[in-house]
């Protein structure tokens, strides 16, 4: 079945970046620190006096995103604690209220459509503000109504006050049942608001795409899909983790992503003055540099296949193109096993460095590689065959014990 328009620059999109930002970067210690130090609403409200995005520019952020590679953002327009970034009519508790004073959100939007990257709402469907919310419905039959027509007014804001939105991201459904939800009509709705947006599955529909969230999994043929994973080990702005993923670990996941044809959404946690951190920023553009050399691999090559039997890292592939990411170099000498279909050229992908290919038995053989890896970050090896990459596992010693996936 062809894929319907709408959805065919997700398809292709690959990498974007995932924003998490509220009165919680004030905190920082991650978005959930309400909910896990048990706070009040009274105290932690009081937060957004702090909150004041005094060095906010989301047109650096834009170029930020650009440098690095990516086609696409998403921003939380409110997470869980309720706080709207936007200038919402329904909810006081707002950025034009806090300290910031500035429909952050708006600005957002516009500077990221003017940088030519798709633009995503990240909206969160629990609300620890919302007194109906924060209270359960416990058969309370006016709260529930009241807290659906609250949430249709705010998403109605968020998708017909500020232009064409690309992207909604729900989160949060937990406690509810997409029946409860009315997901199914309130989806209806905003699809009239907005006909060509795309919405992922965290309403408890399944909608446009599937959400893997810390992990790399490719959902079945046919289905999109789209990995979320932090930089550090949080979404929220968090000072004190400075474990962050190295650009190889990065570059890693999005070869991985690529060989499922999926996307690679990729979080930062920018400052309550709106800075992303400058770990963050440097990452991100070491990734957008081996982008820039080996961007081939990760954009234009996302066909399916099942070449994952290995011992250097992922493999994706274009038509009769293999790429190899080399995440373990072996220096000289590298050896696929079980390739079918014939080499007609093998080279490094960002230096064009041709290689020499020889066959022995089961065995296509390339050398010539430089003895350190070429790439700092990841060298990938582009193949061209004469047909569709095939494999050959049949002579695996133990395949079909160790490796059923492999045969099914
Ligand atoms: C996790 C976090 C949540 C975050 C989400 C992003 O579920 O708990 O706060 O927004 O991941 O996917």
């Amino acid at each position: 079945m062809m894929m319907p328009e709408r959805l065919q620059w997700f398809a292709q999109a690959r990498y974007g970046l995932f924003m998490h930002w509220g009165l919680y970067s004030v905190l920082g210690r991650g978005e959930w620190v309400f909910n896990r130090e048990r706070w009040e609403m009274t105290d932690y409200a009081k937060l957004a006096d702090q909150f004041n995005a005094e060095h906010y520019d989301p047109k650096t952020w834009a170029m930020l995103a650009r440098g690095a590679g990516m086609r696409y953002a998403v921003l939380t327009s409110k997470h869980h604690e309720g706080f709207c970034l936007w200038d919402s009519k329904t909810c006081t508790f707002n950025a034009t209220n806090s300290a910031a004073k500035r429909d952050l959100f708006g600005e957002y939007v516009q500077a990221f459509r003017d940088a030519g990257l798709k633009v995503g709402v990240y909206y969160s469907l629990g609300d620890w503000y919302n007194p109906d919310w924060a209270r359960g419905f416990q058969g309370d039959e006016a709260a529930y109504q009241r807290f659906m027509d609250y949430t249709r007014a705010l998403l109605t804001e968020l998708l017909t006050d500020y232009g064409k939105i690309d992207i909604l991201w729900y989160d949060l459904p937990q406690c509810y049942t997409a029946l409860q939800w009315q997901a199914v009509d309130l989806n209806h709705m905003l699809r009239n608001l907005q006909p060509d947006i795309i919405i992922n599955n965290r309403a408890y529909t399944s909608e446009d795409f599937g959400t893997p969230e810390q992990h790399v999994t490719a959902a079945p043929v046919g289905r999109l899909w789209e990995s979320c994973m932090t930089l550090n080990g949080h979404w929220g702005y968090s000072p004190y983790d400075t474990e962050y993923k190295s650009p190889k670990d990065i570059a890693v996941n999005l070869a991985t992503v690529a060989s499922g044809g999926g996307n690679l959404l990729l979080n930062v946690g920018p400052d309550p003055q709106g800075r992303i951190p400058d770990q963050a920023q440097q990452i991100l553009s070491q990734v957008g540099d081996w982008l820039k050399r080996n961007g081939e691999s990760i954009y234009d090559a996302s066909d399916r296949h099942s070449l994952s039997f290995n011992l250097w890292g992922p493999v994706s592939v274009q038509g009769n193109h293999l790429y190899l990411h080399l995440q373990n170099y072996w220096g000289n000498e590298l050896i696929v096993g079980g390739l079918i279909p014939n080499v007609l050229e093998a080279k490094v992908l960002s230096t064009g460095q041709p290689l020499t290919v020889t066959r022995r038995n089961h065995q296509t053989i390339l050398t010539d590689l430089p003895a350190q890896s070429p790439d700092d970050i990841m060298t990938v090896i582009k193949l061209t065959l004469d047909a569709k990459p095939e494999h050959d596992i049949s002579r695996v010693i133990g395949a079909a014990d160790i490796f059923p996936q492999l045969i099914n």
